[in-house]
């Protein structure tokens, strides 16, 4: 009863106590739940939280705010490169990226709190097989990844090194990602180097400013945004896990590139090197109104604008060459320093603004029937990882080449773009130059040569089918011993058992 009355006493504080409206109809298990949700918001918070939801959605629906005028490029000289570097720069990078790796001063954070709800699966994207011949998930592969590179590094400089793999999961994602891993065994990465923690959600709010509550039992609630990592970092007290693990540099990304380079040491090296303590990896973008961010600048601060906040005109705008001039795709790779996270996750992350989503949220309606709205209805606000970019104090962008690093893996197989389908072709491909590049030959099943292609990675499969096991090769090293003169059957499955 008291446990009522205090919940009862905040949510009048923040003004929502339609939360309790079914109250009376609900049994002692749904009451208790329905507490143990509205426990965790604070009154203070949940009534800004509410104001700052409608008052976002009426400026949004008003004249939204464009930042068009006030961005610049990249300036050049901020803009490493793959393609423009000299190959005795890259190697020396990557030199570089592999000395920290084998001091154990890196480490991966891995972004995974999204619902994925453009792909259409019901469980973490992580979780999910593309179709490779091995079946891998894109979390095995991942995980494949990081082995190797420990070993690479270790064997560079003869240590025993590690690169610690932290997860940040939200209430949706985080317990189906711990049994997917129990279940496999984290994957032959030792336990306590794989971290998993758990960010925070907000409550979705209607138009009037009032949360929406999606049962009689519970508050619509959703992730607070990739950029909740900087609180989440504080509450669980990650940092401080870092630091004691003697880390200095962490690579960020997201769950669902294909062909993310995890901890890739030429960007650690590159962003080492030019002292930088925040690094973002851009590729070019393949068409003006692709749904990628674009790194900039801001009133002459370094930014990220989302794709859903530039407008058509901004994003097609080009220069006297023809190439556009908003041209550096965000593909969420980002670099920081300790010490950079240190100082935004105690204090400049309050300073970030929330970013603004109109959606459709399944509610109760009056009569305490479950709707499903046919128009959006709901507001839902989020911060984004790169919002920190300006509190940078030397900054560095990376491009990197698109065909060898980024493929996302963003919606379900019936849209042409970012599918299953172009997921697997763009590893297929890759696999497949590797493997060309190295000697190899292919045969189809009745031994006939198969001849060689270079082929567009997203619009057919590679005419022979070799998939490398990323316990083989990290980026395509070392693949001459493997498979020089080698005639290849198609498919092929490069991995343990083969070498
Ligand atoms: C993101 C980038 C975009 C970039 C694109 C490249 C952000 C805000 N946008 O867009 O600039 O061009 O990737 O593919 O980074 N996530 C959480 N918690 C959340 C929400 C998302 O951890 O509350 C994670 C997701 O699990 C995913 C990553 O953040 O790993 C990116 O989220 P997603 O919503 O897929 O971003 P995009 O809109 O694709």
């Amino acid at each position: 009863m008291e446990r009522e009355l205090e919940i009862r006493r905040r949510l009048r504080e923040a003004g929502q106590e339609q939360l309790l409206r079914f109250w009376d109809e609900l049994g002692s298990g749904e009451r208790d739940s329905l507490l143990g949700e509205l426990e965790l918001l604070d009154a203070r918070e949940l009534r800004e939280h509410c104001g700052r939801a409608q008052e976002a959605y009426e400026r949004e629906s008003g004249a939204p705010q464009r930042l068009d005028h006030r961005m610049r490029p990249v300036p050049p000289e901020f803009l490493g490169s793959v393609r423009r570097s000299r190959p005795e720069e890259l190697r020396a990078w990557e030199e570089e990226g592999y000395r920290q790796i084998s001091q154990n001063k890196v480490a991966v954070l891995l972004l995974a709190g999204g619902q994925g709800t453009r792909l259409g699966v019901t469980y973490p994207k992580g979780m999910y097989s593309v179709g490779l011949p091995s079946g891998k998930t894109l979390y095995q592969i991942q995980a494949e990844r990081i082995l190797r590179l420990q070993q690479l590094a270790g064997e560079k400089y003869s240590t025993r090194c590690t690169v610690p793999w932290y997860i940040m999961t939200s209430e949706f994602t985080l317990s189906p990602t711990l049994k997917f891993f129990e279940d496999h065994n984290f994957f032959g990465i030792d336990r306590p180097d794989v971290v998993l923690f758990e960010q925070r959600m907000l409550p979705a709010v209607g138009f009037d400013g009032l949360a929406i509550l999606e049962r009689k039992d519970k508050v619509a609630m959703a992730p607070d945004g990739n950029g909740g990592l900087y609180r989440a970092l504080a509450d669980n007290h990650i940092l401080e896990d870092m630091e004691a693990r003697g880390i200095s540099y962490i690579h960020v990304y997201c769950v669902d590139n294909i062909l993310v380079k995890m901890a890739d040491p030429v960007f650690v090296g590159f962003c080492v090197t030019k002292g930088a303590d925040c690094g973002a990896k851009v590729v070019e973008k393949s068409y003006p109104l692709e749904p990628v961010g674009v790194v900039c600048q801001v009133d002459g601060i370094y930014q990220v604008v989302e794709y859903s906040e530039i407008s058509q005109d901004t994003a097609e705008k080009r220069d006297a060459d023809g190439s556009l001039t908003y041209n550096a795709g965000n593909i969420c790779n980002h670099f920081f320093t300790l010490d950079f996270l240190k100082n935004v996750a105690g204090t400049s992350e309050q300073q970030l603004g929330y970013h603004v989503a109109i959606k459709k949220v399944p509610y109760v309606d009056e009569e305490g029937n479950l709707a499903k709205p046919v128009r959006a209805n709901g507001i839902k606000m989020e911060k984004f990882v790169f919002d920190v970019f300006q509190f940078a104090k030397n900054f560095v962008a990376f491009e990197v080449v698109r065909e060898e690093e980024f493929s996302p893996l963003k919606n379900a197989d019936t849209a042409d773009k970012d599918t299953p389908t172009t997921a697997r072709r763009a590893l297929l491909w890759q696999h497949y130059r590797w493997a060309l590049k190295a000697g190899a030959k292919f045969t189809n099943a009745s031994g006939r040569a198969i001849a060689e292609k270079s082929g567009v990675p997203e619009a057919e499969d590679p005419s022979a089918v070799c998939e490398i096991s990323p316990l083989i090769s990290y980026f395509g090293e070392g693949l001459d011993l493997h498979l020089n003169n080698k005639v290849l059957s198609s498919p092929f499955i490069l991995d343990a058992q083969r070498v």
